[in-house]
Parts: C-alpha cells; sequence; structure tokens
C-alpha cells in the first residue's frame, strides 16, 4: 500500500471513477460518494473490482461525518473534490438542496482540508456556468452552429456571472476554493470546466449531454433538444482532464496561494448538438427528435480559452471529437442492457425528470 494518501469526493461517478483508477496506481485512494447518481454504484464496484482503494459512504453535507474521514484516513497529499449536484434543471427545481451540496458541502470538505491537510493540493471541479449565459457576445447563426468572429474562447479575466442556482452554487464553491488557497496560503486549485465525456458516464437529458445522446441512439431512446441545437460547446476527453489533474499534482508549487482556470477541449474540439448528432448518425446510430425551450442561462457558444493552463501548467488537449466519440460509443454498446436497465427502473425514456429526482 502507497504511503501516499488522496481523498476523492465523487469518486464513483463519471470523472471520479476515471481519478480513482488513474490515481490509485499510486495513491492509497479514499473514495467518499453517497452513491446518489445512478451508475456510482455500478462504477464502484468496478473499481472495487480493478483497484485497491477504501468507499466511505458520507454525503458532504454532513459537516462532522466529512471530519471524521479526514481524522480517520488523512493528513491527505491530494484531495480531488467533485461530489456535486450536478444539473441546472435540478437547482431550479430544488435550490435549496442544491445550495446544501454545491456550496456548503465544498465549504464542509474544502475547510476539513484547512484543519486537518494544511499541506496537501485542494483540486476543485468547477464549470463554465460561472460565466453565465454571455449574452453581450455577438454571435451569428450558421447552418449547424452559432458562431462568433475571431472567437478564441472565453478566459478568467472575464467576469464572474453566477447564473442560475447552480451556477450560484457552483460559483461560490468555487470563489471559496481560490480564497482559501490566498487567505490561508494553501495549494488549492478550481478548474471550470467546460463540457466533460467519455466511459462510464451514465449521461442523461439534463447532464452529460455528449453521452445521453450515444445512450439515447444506441437504445432507441427519443430525444428533446432544448433551443436550436446549434449551441456550440467545446468537448474535453475523459482521459486528458485526467491527464491535467496529474500534472497539476507534479506541478503543485505553481497552486500555493490558489489558482482558478478554464478547461476545455479549446477552439480545436467544438461541436454543436446538431453536428453530434450528424456525427452519431455517420457512425450509424438513429435518433427521434423533438425540440423544447432553451433552458435557462444556455450559453449558444462555450468554448474555453486554454492559454492560461497551457503557460502555466504546461497542458494541452490531445483527444478529438471523432476519436472520444468512437470510444464512448463503443462503451454504450458493450454496456447497453445495463443501461438499458437503469432506464427502465425509475428513468422514463424521455430522460431527464425522472432521472433527476434520483440525481437528488
Ligand atoms: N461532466 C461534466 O461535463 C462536468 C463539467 C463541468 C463540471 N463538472 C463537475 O465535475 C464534478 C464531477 O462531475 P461528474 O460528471 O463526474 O458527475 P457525476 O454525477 O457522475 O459524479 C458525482 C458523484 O458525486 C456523488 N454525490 C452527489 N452528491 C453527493 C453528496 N451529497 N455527497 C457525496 N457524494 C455525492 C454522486 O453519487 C456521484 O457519484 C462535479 O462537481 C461537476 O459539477 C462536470
Amino acid at each position: 500500500m502507497s504511503s501516499k494518501k488522496m481523498l476523492i469526493t465523487g469518486g464513483a461517478g463519471f470523472i471520479g471513477y476515471h481519478c480513482t483508477k488513474h490515481f490509485s496506481k499510486d495513491y492509497e485512494v479514499i473514495v467518499l460518494d453517497n452513491l446518489s447518481r445512478k451508475g456510482s454504484g455500478f462504477n464502484l464496484k468496478r473499481l472495487m473490482e480493478e483497484c485497491s482503494i477504501i468507499h466511505e459512504k458520507v454525503d458532504v453535507r454532513d459537516t462532522l461525518g466529512i471530519d471524521e474521514i479526514f481524522k480517520r484516513y488523512g493528513p491527505f497529499d491530494v484531495v480531488i473534490h467533485l461530489a456535486a449536484q450536478v444539473a441546472v434543471t435540478l437547482s431550479v427545481v430544488d435550490p435549496r438542496r442544491d445550495f446544501e451540496v454545491n456550496a456548503l458541502g465544498t465549504f464542509n470538505v474544502l475547510d476539513a482540508f484547512r484543519r486537518f491537510s494544511p499541506g496537501g493540493l485542494f483540486i476543485n471541479a468547477s464549470t463554465n456556468k460561472v460565466y453565465g449565459a454571455l449574452e453581450d457576445i455577438t454571435v451569428e447563426e450558421g447552418k449547424t452552429r452559432y458562431w462568433a468572429d475571431n472567437f478564441s474562447g472565453i478566459d478568467e479575466t472575464r467576469n464572474l456571472d453566477f447564473h442560475s442556482p447552480y451556477g450560484c452554487s457552483k460559483g461560490a464553491a468555487d470563489q471559496y476554493v481560490v480564497d482559501y488557497g490566498r487567505i490561508y496560503d494553501l495549494q488549492t486549485v478550481t478548474f471550470r470546466q467546460s463540457c466533460i465525456y467519455g466511459t462510464q458516464q451514465f449521461g442523461v437529458e439534463d447532464q452529460g449531454w455528449v453521452a445521453w445522446f450515444i445512450i439515447a441512439g444506441v437504445c432507441g431512446f427519443p430525444v428533446t433538444i432544448y433551443g436550436s441545437g446549434k449551441q456550440v460547446r467545446d468537448l474535453l476527453y475523459i482521459d486528458d482532464l485526467v491527464k491535467l489533474y496529474e500534472i497539476s499534482i507534479q506541478k503543485r508549487d505553481i497552486l500555493q496561494g490558489g489558482r482558478a482556470y478554464n478547461i476545455g477541449g479549446g477552439t480545436a474540439c467544438t461541436m454543436s448538438i446538431l453536428e453530434i448528432v450528424e456525427m452519431l448518425r455517420e457512425e450509424g446510430l438513429d435518433f427521434r427528435i423533438s425540440f423544447d425551450n432553451w433552458r435557462p442561462g444556455d450559453q449558444k457558444v462555450f468554448v474555453s480559452n486554454n492559454n492560461l493552463v497551457g503557460k502555466e501548467l504546461g497542458w494541452r488537449p490531445k483527444i478529438q471529437p471523432a476519436e472520444g466519440v468512437k470510444r464512448l460509443i463503443q462503451w454504450v454498446k458493450e454496456h447497453q442492457d445495463l443501461i438499458r436497465t437503469f432506464f427502465q427502473s425509475g428513468f422514463d425514456n424521455k430522460g431527464f425528470q425522472t432521472v433527476g429526482r434520483n440525481l437528488l
């Protein structure tokens, strides 16, 4: 067993699975996850089979429970904080719960980190939603996508503009992580992540849209597109994100005093929803599509400008959507029986409302 210790909250989720699998080679990993996300139980089972890890079913809202984890297993060399209420739509339905999990939950883990593991590194998974709807950016409407001329993406000089309860709760968490680094002179970093996709992602209509479209296409579920479908996102494959976390651990001294970076596929990895659908059709998937109203705070174009993280940490994404999407299709095809079971037991075919309630 390694003498280096890592705590991964939300370690049985999509990003958590990949982090746990990767880092358990070099660290004693404690996975803290209340398994509220459909699919996390499956991910945990695989992790238990594939790696040597400890799982603690604790809720990040449980202040004393979090302290107890730090006292029992810490001090930790690295904390990767991924546990969250992840859906904008659900944050509108139940804003208090969203606040408690994302804002208070992050505070609980971060403050325990300050008191019990101040020599460690705290990595926080934030979101591009902290920049709001970006309505001031003038976009052109093309045949399959919105676009802005000479657009090099959103960088960290952009004003924060929390939009939706999810934007507010994740934004508060983001700012606490940066400020704890500054005020207590800790190593903390918050990564404002764009759309991340990859295997082990049980995407649903309101979160994990690339995976959800592939699941729907493979399993024959109907899909709804909210808005015109011309919304553009930069896509980041999970392996590139895990690589970034690894680099940030190696270069942790740069993170002393708290840093924030925008993270995404960047201008080279952009796709609109309509373009993804077309790409999936070319891969042989079939869709029944309907359209509905825009969702609150939905950005017409979000592309991360990765220059700062490239300059300071030397990271850049490598996996193109064409490659990542193929890998994910393969994984969904291999697991379609299991995924169908999930959708039959509590998910309706339309997707997110039922799934979403399960998430809470
Ligand atoms: N996937 C993306 O595209 C994306 C983009 C931007 C930011 N993020 C952020 O990255 C993090 C991980 O996202 P993900 O896609 O892996 O989501 P996920 O839902 O797959 O994983 C989150 C995990 O946290 C657990 N969890 C939820 N509430 C909890 C609680 N109260 N206590 C303990 N555990 C709890 C869930 O069971 C789940 O296993 C989240 O903070 C999310 O906001 C993700």
